[in-house]
């Protein structure tokens, strides 16, 4: 079996999670990591046992990638997948694809130019039920769709962490715009109102409506309001003229543990690691990338469909009105 030897740019939280995913795999092989933090990519390098490089042009050159897992922070993937896909890498990149239509459509130029392949990293589109849901949808048992809605609720520590270079809209609500556009068939053409909300304790949400162009309408709430002791959920729902189909889960998967101080989420449906293996969504994601590649079969998720979710995602962002809460 060929293997396709891949390189992960951006070692964070995220970037280390692909490239244990990338090692998990028989039909990949994980051949460096690569982050402007020349600390980060020597503790991963070392972790994973993979050169660790802080230039990426080299790093290509001297390990012969095929291909490259962009997972660098929501506004700095342009630079690095052009310079991959320049290179003629393959290349998966963290959602959101970039974080204004101009950036998201030089990668797809990029890509286009030089006849590399191109996938957005929309790992929801691999869970089983979002999944599921848009098969019913489609199959039309429950006849026409009429209004999608989308919430998800974490914790104030996440936002600690990310929150410097991102924001609820771009780090969650991408998610759902792009589920609302994909599971809803049509993208997001008005929007009746939107809103950006923000604690000096830390928390932050968004929240929105509006209606796509074959008139379904759609709601999404989202952001970083919980502490860590719980209750972090996650909603879907499509109401249709002949029924309604809900997705209704904790984000961990339902998994908590409890010591005599609090309780805690354990991932079990994104990341979890089983048998000493990263499993789940992400796995399945990265999966798919390297099997498509190989296979030079299609991506279920294209630029374009990530670049209609970026559109959507900035008009909703100059749509809101921004409120602070002393
Ligand atoms: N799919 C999901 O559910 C999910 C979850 C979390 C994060 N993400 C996405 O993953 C991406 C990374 O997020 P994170 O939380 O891992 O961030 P992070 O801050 O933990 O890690 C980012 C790393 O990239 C490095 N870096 C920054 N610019 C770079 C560059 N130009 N070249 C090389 N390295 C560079 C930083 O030094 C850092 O080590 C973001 O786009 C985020 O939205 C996706």
């Amino acid at each position: 079996m060929s293997r396709l030897k891949v390189i992960v740019v951006g070692v964070g939280f995220m970037g280390l999670l692909h490239a244990r995913a990338v090692q998990g795999l028989r039909s990949a092989e994980l051949v460096g990591v690569v982050d402007l933090n020349e600390d980060a990519a020597k503790a991963a390098a070392a972790a994973l046992q993979v050169p660790a490089f802080t230039d990426l042009a080299r790093a290509i050159a001297e390990t012969g990638a095929q291909a490259a897992i962009i997972a660098t922070p929501d506004p700095s993937h342009r630079r690095p997948a052009e310079i991959a896909l320049e290179a003629g890498l393959s290349v998966l990149v963290e959602k959101p694809l970039a974080t204004t239509v101009e950036d998201a459509e030089a990668i797809t130029e990029a890509a286009r130019r030089h006849g590399g392949r191109l996938m957005p990293g929309h790992m929801l589109r691999f869970d089983a039920r979002y999944a599921q849901a848009a098969e019913v949808i489609r199959s039309g048992q429950l006849g026409k769709a009429f209004l999608l809605t989308a919430r998800h609720w974490s914790t104030r520590s996440l936002g600690a962490r990310v929150g410097h270079t991102t924001s609820p809209l771009w780090h969650f609500a991408i998610h759902h715009i792009d589920l609302i556009q994909w599971i809803g068939g049509a993208s997001i053409q008005s929007i009746d109102g939107a809103q950006a909300l923000e604690s000096a304790g830390g928390s932050s949400a968004f929240l929105s409506l509006g209606q796509l162009s074959n008139g379904v309408g759609f709601q999404v709430s989202t952001g970083w309001t919980l502490p860590d002791t719980g209750g972090r959920s996650t909603e879907f729902e499509a109401h249709c003229e002949g029924g309604v189909i809900r997705i209704t889960f904790a984000p961990g998967g339902g998994l908590t543990s409890w010591n005599s101080e609090r309780g805690q989420e354990v991932e079990a449906t994104a990341w979890p690691t089983i048998y000493g293996r990263l499993e789940g969504l992400l796995r399945r994601e990265v999966e798919h990338f390297v099997e498509a590649v190989l296979d030079g079969a299609d991506f279920v998720v294209t630029p374009q469909d990530a670049t209609a979710a970026i559109r959507a995602a900035v008009a909703l962002e100059q749509a809101s009105i921004r409120r602070a809460v002393p």
